[in-house]
């Protein structure tokens, strides 16, 4: 399994309808899957590898004879999360269906025992074939799913069932089996990630520990289910962020500006940065000498969650907090106080969860029972948070 649990290798068969694999591809990228195309080598008759590489922005390879010194077959095996075969040929049927390894699509499809959606589109004639029956039945037997191929006219002048089914019918199938629902289209997200710095001179400021990293894993989530994601981002990497529209700030005053200004537009609010409660009274503007440096004189910054509640209509806000004691008991007060309807509040006691890729924590939301969660990665948490936002959005 991949670190991102979307990694997809579409697999594509020696059929008419490669070309249509595509269309197929596009979809899958919109919908946040990272696709690896394993073409057989006949199907590049068809569609060429430099038709794959352009579109799906990575290299292809068809055999298990390049870099022979990693063991591609079993690594990338290893890294996938999903297969779809799209077409499949009743020839890669019967070898997916003997346990064949003669190329690198069927090495990877024997390698590796993650759900695999297989899309058939071949000549009835072929697809009728007692031998071709046998081959699906014991697919279907072995847990892939296949799908049924639509009826009507062909390639030639026949018609019957073989045709390659709509892109769009192929997409749901594979939704259903990924679980990728789009429960968040048509929603409008915005989210502050990273940690706000407050100048003390040119050179030094009061920052703090955030990463942006569960920030960066709510904003890719969103995407994926099909939200609108709008990131106010504090210090963070940013870089592969998609569709996702950032506007970079440094300090908290400058995030409380753009947060009043886009607050209304949006549907959910996810307050994951870590906003500095202080900044200096004064900013000089010459660096400090080291012997001035004895003390900075600070003033609160304003808490720009409970800044919002005035503007709050039927948004859902979504607050984190970072404690080391009392976890409950502080997050619920943040909950009331800050006006959220839920708050994931981190437990940093020893130096945990900044900057890292799992977190632990609680849930409290104003409905719910706390839901405790023992170790989890920050994907994983953006998800459980934002399953939590839909059901709240009704
Ligand atoms: O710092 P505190 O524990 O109060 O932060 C809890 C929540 O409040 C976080 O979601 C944080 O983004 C937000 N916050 C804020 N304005 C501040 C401080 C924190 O909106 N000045």
């Amino acid at each position: 399994m991949s670190s991102t649990t979307r990694e997809v290798v579409l697999g594509i068969g020696a059929g008419i309808a490669a070309y249509k694999s595509c269309d197929v591809l596009r979809r899958l990228q919109e919908r946040g899957y990272c696709v690896t195309v394993v073409p057989t080598p006949s199907s590049l008759n068809f569609v060429g590898s430099a038709t794959w590489e352009a579109l799906s922005g990575r290299p292809v390879k068809t055999q298990v004879w390049q870099n022979v010194d990693e063991v591609p077959h079993i690594s990338m095996a290893d890294n996938t999360d999903f297969f779809l075969i799209a077409p499949a040929t009743a020839d890669l049927i019967a070898r997916i269906a003997h346990g064949r390894a003669d190329d690198l699509l069927s090495a990877l499809i024997l390698a590796s025992d993650v759900p695999k959606l297989i899309v058939p589109a071949m000549h009835p004639k072929m697809w009728n074939n007692a031998a071709t029956v046998d081959n699906v039945a014991t697919l279907r037997a072995r847990g892939f799913i296949v799908m049924e191929p639509d009826t009507g006219r062909l390639t030639g002048s026949d018609s019957g069932q073989g045709r390659f089914p709509e892109t769009s019918a192929i997409i749901e199938s594979f939704d259903a089996i990924t679980g990728n629902l789009q429960d968040l289209k048509g929603k409008r997200l915005l989210i502050t990630g990273g940690g706000t710095r407050e100048p003390i001179d040119p050179v030094r400021f009061i920052g703090n520990s955030s990463s942006g990293k569960q920030a960066r894993a709510l904003a890719l989530a969103a995407l994926r289910r099909g939200a609108t994601v709008h990131l106010i981002a504090a210090h963070m990497d940013t870089s592969g962020l998609g569709d996702v529209s950032i506007t970079p700030v440094q300090t908290a005053l400058e995030m409380g500006d753009v947060l009043n200004k886009e607050f209304a537009a949006c549907d959910v609010l996810i307050m994951c940065a870590a906003v500095a409660d202080a900044r200096p009274v004064q900013q000089s503007t010459g660096k400090i000498k080291k012997s001035n440096l004895t003390s900075i004189q600070l003033q609160e910054n304003p808490d720009l969650l409970a800044g919002l509640g005035t503007l709050k209509k039927d948004q859902i806000m979504i607050g984190f907090a970072a404690e080391t004691s009392d976890l409950v008991e502080s997050a619920r007060s943040k909950l009331l106080a800050k006006g959220l309807d839920i708050i994931y509040v981190n437990d940093v006691s020893n130096g945990a969860i900044f900057g890292k890729d799992s977190t632990q924590g609680m849930i409290l939301t104003r409905t719910h029972s706390d839901i405790a969660l023992k170790e989890v990665s920050k994907d994983a948490l953006a998800n459980i948070l934002l399953d939590h936002a839909v059901r709240q959005l009704g």
